[in-house]
C-alpha cells in the first residue's frame, strides 16, 4: 500500500481512478487536483464569484470519502481547485486534458489533433508535480499519450524509470476482448500485446497473440485476425463515435490501475507500457509502447521482442508518427 496517490484532472477518468484507489485500497491518502469549474473573466462578477468556490474535484472526493464508511475502508480523500492537492503524492496519474469528442456531424479528431491544448496543460501538470511531490513516480493518460510523456519528460526530466505513459495495457486489452469475442472463449484465456504509438499506428503483435498458450492461429482465420487488428487500431475512436460526448473512461482509468498495482505491490509485473527509449528498439530519446517489466521501482527493465519482420516494419512506422507529433511538441515549446 502507497502513502498516497495523487490524481490529476478529475474529469471522467479522474473520477474513476479515485473511486478505484479508496474500493481496492491502493493507498492511505489520495488527493485530487482539478481546476474546473473555470473562472471566467466575462461573466458578471457574482457567476464568477460562485464558480470560485465550486470545485470538481473537492465535490467529487467529498462524494466518494462520505462512502468510505460503506466500503469499509480508511482512505482519505480529498480534492482541491489548486496543486497543493498532491502535496507528498508518491504517485501520480495525470489525466488532465481535453477528450476527443465527436463533433456534431458524427466526425472527431485524432488524438494528435488535442495537442496544442493539451500541451498547455501538461506545461500546468509539469509545474504542479514539480512543485508539490518532485520525486513522485508518474503515470500519464492525457492524449496524445506519447507527445504528451515526452513533454513531462522534457520539462521534469525524471530518471527513466519514474515516467510511464499508459496505452499499452489499454490497447491490448482492446485486441484480447475482441479475440475472445470472435473465438468465443473466456477473456482471461487471451495474451496479446500492442506496441508502437498510442494512435492509428499502434502495432497489434500477433506473434503475441495466445489462447491458453496455443497460438491464435489455431482459433482464428486470418481475415478475422486482421480485421480484428484494424478494429483494435480504431477501438479508442469506435467508443468517442458511439458515446458523442467524450472519450473512453472506465477502460483506461483500469488499465492505469493496473500498473499502479504492479508499481505499489511491487510485482515485477511485464505489460506493455510507453517508456523512453534508449537504444532499446533502435529507438532514442522516444517514448513509445514497449513491453516492461513494473516493480518498485516503476519501470524495472524494458524487455527487447524478437519481432517478425512485418512487426518491425509496422513498429519502425508507429515511431515515425510518434516521431513527428514530438517534433511539433518541440516546435510548440520552442
Ligand atoms: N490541471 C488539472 N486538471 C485539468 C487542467 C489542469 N491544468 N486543465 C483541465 N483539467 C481537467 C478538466 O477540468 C477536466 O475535468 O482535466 C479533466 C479531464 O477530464 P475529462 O474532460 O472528463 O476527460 P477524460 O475523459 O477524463 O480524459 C482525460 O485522458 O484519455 C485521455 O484523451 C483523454 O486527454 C484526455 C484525458
Amino acid at each position: 500500500m502507497l502513502n498516497k496517490i495523487g490524481v490529476i484532472g478529475g474529469g471522467n477518468i479522474g473520477g474513476v481512478l479515485v473511486q478505484e484507489i479508496v474500493r481496492r485500497g491502493l493507498a492511505r491518502e489520495v488527493g485530487l487536483v482539478d481546476p474546473a469549474p473555470f473562472v471566467n473573466p466575462n461573466d458578471p462578477p457574482e457567476r464568477q464569484a460562485t464558480a470560485a468556490k465550486q470545485t470538481i474535484a473537492g465535490g467529487k472526493c467529498l462524494d466518494i470519502a462520505e462512502a468510505t464508511p460503506v466500503l469499509r475502508m480508511d482512505v482519505r480523500c480529498y480534492g482541491s481547485k489548486d496543486y497543493s492537492a498532491l502535496a507528498g503524492a508518491e504517485m501520480v496519474i495525470n489525466t488532465a486534458g481535453v477528450p476527443r469528442k465527436a463533433r456534431p456531424d458524427g466526425t472527431f479528431p485524432s488524438r494528435e489533433e488535442l495537442l496544442s491544448i493539451n500541451l498547455k496543460v501538461t506545461k500546468q501538470v509539469a509545474d504542479g508535480i514539480e512543485a508539490q511531490c518532485p520525486d513522485a513516480m508518474i503515470i500519464s493518460i492525457a492524449n496524445p499519450l506519447d507527445a504528451i510523456v515526452y513533454t513531462l519528460d522534457n520539462c521534469l526530466n525524471p530518471a527513466k524509470n519514474k515516467l510511464v505513459g499508459m496505452a499499452g495495457v489499454l490497447d491490448s486489452a482492446r485486441y484480447c476482448y475482441f479475440v475472445a469475442e470472435a473465438a468465443n472463449v473466456s477473456v482471461d484465456n487471451v495474451n496479446a500485446m500492442v506496441l508502437g504509438g498510442h494512435g492509428d499506428t499502434m502495432v497489434p503483435i500477433r506473434s503475441s497473440c495466445l489462447i491458453a498458450g496455443i497460438p491464435v492461429e489455431k482459433f482464428l482465420d486470418a481475415e478475422t485476425l486482421a480485421a480484428i487488428e484494424t478494429r483494435t487500431r480504431k477501438a479508442g475512436g469506435e467508443v468517442v463515435g458511439l458515446l458523442g460526448i467524450g472519450s473512453a473512461f472506465a477502460s483506461p482509468a483500469w488499465s492505469a490501475l493496473e500498473m499502479a498495482e504492479a508499481i505499489a505491490y511491487d510485482k515485477r509485473k511485464i505489460m506493455p507500457v510507453c517508456a523512453k527509449l534508449e537504444g532499446e528498439y533502435g529507438v532514442n530519446g522516444l517514448f513509445v509502447g514497449v513491453p516492461a517489466m513494473l516493480g518498485k521501482n516503476g519501470i524495472e527493465e524494458v524487455i527487447e521482442l524478437d519481432l517478425t519482420d512485418e512487426e518491425k516494419a509496422a513498429f519502425a512506422n508507429s515511431v515515425n508518427a510518434v516521431q513527428k507529433t514530438c517534433n511539433s511538441v518541440d516546435e510548440m515549446l520552442g
